[in-house]
């Protein structure tokens, strides 16, 4: 039974861009039959814990002798790892705050970044090696490349360097930016730029999960 692993991180639960696009993809999955099914996980109304303690960054064979780990926080880091793993493809919903990504995201991650477990340390661990994720992010200003602002993005190259680089997946962004356009005056001439990335980017949305779909089938 093909399985999506739905996250949101958007505080925004009336106009979020990457909730609406985030919600689309999951759409698109489970209309292509009873059997797809959706995990869904969302960040911002049911929010993690920071991680209580250093040791959890490792593999339990891995951690420091005497430095208990909460049997609590061990099991939810348990129970976000073996979600990450069952799902077929997963579509995470990435806003930049502050020129990163929301705390929420970033707890997640925490979590799920774990040498000796879902990355390779003593031995060869790449449980993630190759899973799909798409991750949609959604900004209110542009930072592709060429633009004055290029380099303060915080947001897709520390996602790409966790998810691609360190877990191995395979990483595709779908990007909305200029999100703010219709909002702050001062943006007032990238409202039409702002809709059409939008519509760029709810195409691009459905396709994946077309493809996704067809290829879990
Ligand atoms: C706490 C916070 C911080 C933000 N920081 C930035 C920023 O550094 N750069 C930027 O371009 N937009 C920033 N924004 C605007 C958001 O990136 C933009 O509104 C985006 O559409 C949010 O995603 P969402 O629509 O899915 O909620 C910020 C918004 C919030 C709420």
């Amino acid at each position: 039974m093909p399985q999506l692993l739905h996250v949101d991180s958007s505080a925004d639960l009336h106009s979020s861009t990457s909730r609406e696009l985030t919600a689309r993809f999951a759409a698109e999955w489970s209309s292509s039959g009873a059997e797809y099914s959706v995990v869904r996980r969302d960040l911002h109304t049911s929010p993690l814990p920071h991680i209580p303690t250093n040791e959890l960054h490792w593999a339990p064979r891995l951690r420091t002798p005497g430095r208990p780990v909460p049997v609590e926080a061990d099991a939810l880091q348990r129970e976000l790892i073996e979600e990450l793993i069952g799902a077929d493809v997963v579509v995470i919903g990435a806003p930049m705050y502050n020129w990163s990504i929301p705390s929420t995201l970033k707890a997640g991650i925490d979590y799920i970044h774990v040498p000796g477990i879902t990355t390779t340390f003593d031995a060869v661990t790449e449980p993630l090696a190759g899973k799909p994720v798409i991750v949609v992010t959604s900004r209110g200003d542009q930072y592709g490349p060429g633009t004055p602002d290029e380099l303060i993005d915080h947001q897709i190259p520390p996602l790409q360097q966790v998810l691609g680089v360190a877990l191995g997946m395979d990483v595709t962004f779908v990007r909305a930016e200029l999100t703010l356009a219709s909002r702050v005056p001062a943006m007032a001439s990238w409202v039409d730029t702002s809709q059409s990335n939008k519509a760029t980017a709810q195409h691009e949305v459905v396709d994946l999960a077309r493809q996704f779909a067809k290829h879990f089938g």
